[in-house]
């Protein structure tokens, strides 16, 4: 029996399970592609809730996750289902060449496959997989060694150690995991957008903990990575050099940022040497995306435009001082991008406007997970 069921269908909310922080957003799917932010939140976690990737305290964890569902109105509207979040760090996301066959086929074949592409054995991890392209290669531009008729598979994995412990936590707060996404995946349902799709970004969600280095080439999700430079370097060398409390620091970080003029360019001089770190880290992922990932992809384009989300990405100058350096327009995405009226989607004015665009770029990954949450329905 197809199209009907008699269990009830529902939409899920987005759930972002960070190292230090869980956040949540819940969208509404209304007429046509207009979909709405109906709630969102966020509440720290107890320190070293989770360690080495997985949740060793799913007490705490469970706890956060429950008061949160309790506290923000969300119980009224969303059901106790939630798409959640699996760590980047602990995960794998790689395009994977294979020879041409029926779709049908690929889930098998890959099974041989994956262990050539990941650092660890097929049985550690939970994977999925998505194809990606068909080439052909007389019709496409491939400069690379796969110029030959094959099949390009993105596959996301995840250690099944670390997935199992989010499970676990999730369901103990009462809610149902109907679904698990890499950090990566949800930043680029949340930001790309449709008439993006045939160039080739670099997103950096500059988070608390680390930096995510996401390529998004040619229509899909192509290289990710970690750059261990987290914002809380740069937040704390802002106050050890002028002695602010954080929430003054965060002041400081969006009113004068890299300006050399502005306090004697002290905040330039204290967040540098975390800088030219971090460039130099994107520096060397881009080359090896243009090396060994650009080659292989069909109309494969270099990196054209820089893209910045997370709470990092209010570092004021931070866009200049990036393009600057790296010779590539970047910009601070817009968190919002596929969530909005018709006429705010796109635009960056707040679907709420208790949130403020600078506190919202943290929800980015919430957001993704939010709008997969509501695209389909779960029983
Ligand atoms: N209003 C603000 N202005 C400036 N910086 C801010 C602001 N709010 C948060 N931050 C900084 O942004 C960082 C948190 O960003 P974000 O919410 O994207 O991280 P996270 O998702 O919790 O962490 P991770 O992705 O590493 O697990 C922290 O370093 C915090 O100090
Ligand atoms: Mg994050």
């Amino acid at each position: 029996m197809s199209g009907f069921s008699l269990l009830p269908r529902h939409s899920a909310f987005g759930l972002d399970i960070g190292q230090e922080t869980i956040k949540f957003a819940f969208v509404r799917k209304g007429a046509g592609d207009v979909a709405t932010l109906e709630a969102y939140g966020k509440a720290a976690l107890p320190a070293e809730s989770i360690q080495h990737g997985a949740i060793s305290n799913s007490n705490a964890v469970a706890e956060a996750i429950r008061s949160l569902y309790h506290s923000h109105g969300l119980h009224a509207g969303a059901p106790p289902f939630a798409v959640c979040s699996l760590p980047e760090r602990e995960s794998f996301v790689r395009i994977i060449q294979m020879p041409l066959m029926p779709e049908a086929q690929i889930g098998d074949a890959l099974q041989w496959e994956i262990e050539g592409h990941i650092p660890v054995s097929k049985d550690e991890v939970y994977y999925d997989w998505s194809l990606v392209d068909t080439v052909y290669a007389d019709e496409t531009k491939i400069t690379g060694d796969t110029g030959t008729d094959h099949l390009d598979i993105l596959v996301a994995a995840t250690l099944r150690t670390i997935a199992d412990s989010y499970a676990e936590a999730v369901r103990q707060a009462g809610i149902m995991p109907v679904a698990f996404e890499i950090e990566s995946q949800a930043v680029v349902r949340a930001v790309v957008r449709e008439k993006t799709k045939d160039g080739a970004v670099l997103i950096l969600d500059l988070g608390g903990t680390k930096t995510t280095f996401i390529i998004y080439a040619a229509g899909a999700l192509r290289f990710t990575t970690i750059i261990p430079v987290p914002n809380e370097f740069i937040v704390k060398a802002i106050t050890g050099k002028v002695h602010v409390t954080p929430d003054e620091a965060y002041k400081l970080i969006q009113e004068v940022g890299l300006d050399p003029k502005q306090l004697e360019g002290k905040i330039l001089d204290a967040a540098m040497p975390i800088l030219s770190d971090m460039l130099e880290q994107i520096r060397k992922y881009m080359d090896y995306y243009e090396t060994n990932v650009m080659p292989h992809v069909a109309a494969g384009k270099k990196i054209d435009k820089i893209y910045l989300t997370g709470g990092g990405a209010n570092l004021k100058g931070l866009p200049t001082y990036l393009s600057a350096n790296l010779h590539i327009p970047v910009e601070v995405v817009n968190p919002w991008a596929n969530i909005g009226t018709g006429s705010g989607a796109g635009k960056k004015k707040s679907p709420k406007p208790a949130l403020r665009f600078k506190d919202a770029l943290g929800y980015t990954t919430a957001f993704g997970l939010a709008i997969r949450g509501a695209q389909q329905s779960w029983t």
